[in-house]
C-alpha cells in the first residue's frame, strides 16, 4: 500500500484524531453540539494525556474540529434522510471510528451497515466494540479492504451480503487526501455502477490555494504533521476536477458541496465563533 494507515492490528492514526477531535467538541465547546458521539472516545481509549497533543490544541485547532463535526452531522443527516426513502445498505468507505451504527441503532438496525476499512485497523476496532460491550450485530458487517491494493473490492463487499441490485448510501469521509487518485478514480467508477437511486458523499482536500487565505497556515501545519506521521496528504482536488471525475465515472448526478457552506448551516449565531475552516469540501453524487 502506498499510503495511509498502519498495517498492525492497532487503530489508524487518522481515524483516532479525528474520532478526538469530535470527543473534544463536547468537552471544550459549549452547546449547541453540532454532534454528540461520546463512543468514539471510549473506542479511543487514548493517554490520560491525550488532550494535551498539540493537534488538539482546543484554539489552535479549533477549525479542524469544527470541520469534522460539521461533515459527520452532515453525512448523518444524508443518511437518515436516505434511510427515510426507504435505502437499507449504507456503506462507510474508510470508517474508522465511526459510530454511527452504535449512536443510531434505531435507525443503523433497520439497515444493513458495511463498514469498509484496512484489515489491521478493522480487526482492531471490532475487539474495541466486543471489549466494550457494543458487540458487532448482525446487521453491522465489517469488511476488510485495502483501497491500493485491490481495484475491485465490490466483490468483497458483496461476499460480505451486500446486494447489488439495491441502491445504497455510501459514504467516504477523510479518505481521499490519503489515497493515489487512480485508487479513487477506480473507487468511483465501480460506485457509478451501484443500483439507481444510490447516493455518494465523499470529501476531498482542496489546493491550497483555493483555501481561505488565513486558513493555509493551518493546512500547511497539519500537511507536515501528517507526513510525520507516515500517512502524508498525497491528493488533493478542485471542486470541479472531482466533478469531472465523478461524472466520467458514470454518475448520473454530481455536485459540489463546499465545506464553508456548512459553516452557515450548523453554525451560525453561535457566540464562541467556533467555524469549520476552509480545505475540504464534499461531492454528493447519483445513480
Ligand atoms: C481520517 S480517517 C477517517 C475515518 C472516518 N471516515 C471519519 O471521518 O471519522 C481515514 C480512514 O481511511 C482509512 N484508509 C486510509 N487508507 C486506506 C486504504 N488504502 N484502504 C482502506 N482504508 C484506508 C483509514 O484506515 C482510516 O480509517
Amino acid at each position: 500500500m502506498a499510503t495511509a494507515g498502519k498495517q498492525t492490528d492497532g487503530p489508524d492514526s487518522t481515524a483516532v484524531r479525528v474520532a478526538l477531535w469530535r470527543a473534544m467538541h463536547l468537552q471544550v465547546d459549549a452547546p449547541p453540539h453540532v454532534l454528540v458521539d461520546e463512543i468514539g472516545l471510549q473506542l479511543a481509549a487514548p493517554d490520560e494525556g491525550w488532550r494535551a497533543r498539540p493537534d488538539m490544541d482546543p484554539a489552535g485547532t479549533s477549525g479542524f474540529r469544527a470541520a469534522i463535526v460539521a461533515r459527520a452531522r452532515f453525512i448523518e443527516e444524508m443518511v437518515v434522510e436516505q434511510a427515510g426513502r426507504g435505502v437499507v445498505q449504507y456503506v462507510i468507505l474508510g470508517a474508522g471510528l465511526d459510530t454511527f451504527a452504535q449512536r443510531r441503532p434505531e435507525i443503523a438496525s433497520r439497515m444493513r451497515v458495511f463498514e469498509v476499512d484496512q484489515p489491521g485497523p478493522q480487526t482492531w476496532k471490532r475487539k474495541r466494540l466486543i471489549e466494550l460491550g457494543l458487540g458487532v450485530p448482525d446487521w453491522l458487517r465489517l469488511v476488510p479492504v485495502d483501497f491500493e491494493a485491490s481495484e475491485s473490492w465490490s466483490e468483497q463487499l458483496a461476499a460480505a451480503g451486500f446486494d447489488p441490485r439495491l441502491p445504497a448510501v455510501v459514504v467516504s469521509t477523510g479518505v481521499t487526501m490519503y489515497l493515489t487518485k487512480d485508487a479513487t478514480a477506480a473507487t468511483l467508477r465501480q460506485l457509478a455502477g451501484l443500483a439507481a437511486g444510490s447516493t455518494l458523499a465523499m470529501t476531498f482536500l482542496l489546493p491550497t490555494e483555493l483555501l481561505d487565505v488565513a486558513d493555509r497556515p493551518g493546512l500547511q501545519a497539519s500537511e507536515r504533521g501528517a507526513r510525520a506521521a507516515g500517512t502524508p496528504f498525497i491528493s488533493f482536488y478542485t471542486p470541479q476536477e472531482m466533478l469531472t471525475l465523478a461524472r466520467e465515472a458514470g454518475f448520473d448526478g454530481a455536485q459540489h458541496v463546499a465545506g464553508t457552506s456548512l459553516a452557515e448551516r450548523y453554525f451560525a449565531g453561535r457566540s464562541d465563533g467556533l467555524r469549520p475552516s476552509s480545505g475540504e469540501d464534499l461531492l454528493v453524487a447519483t445513480t
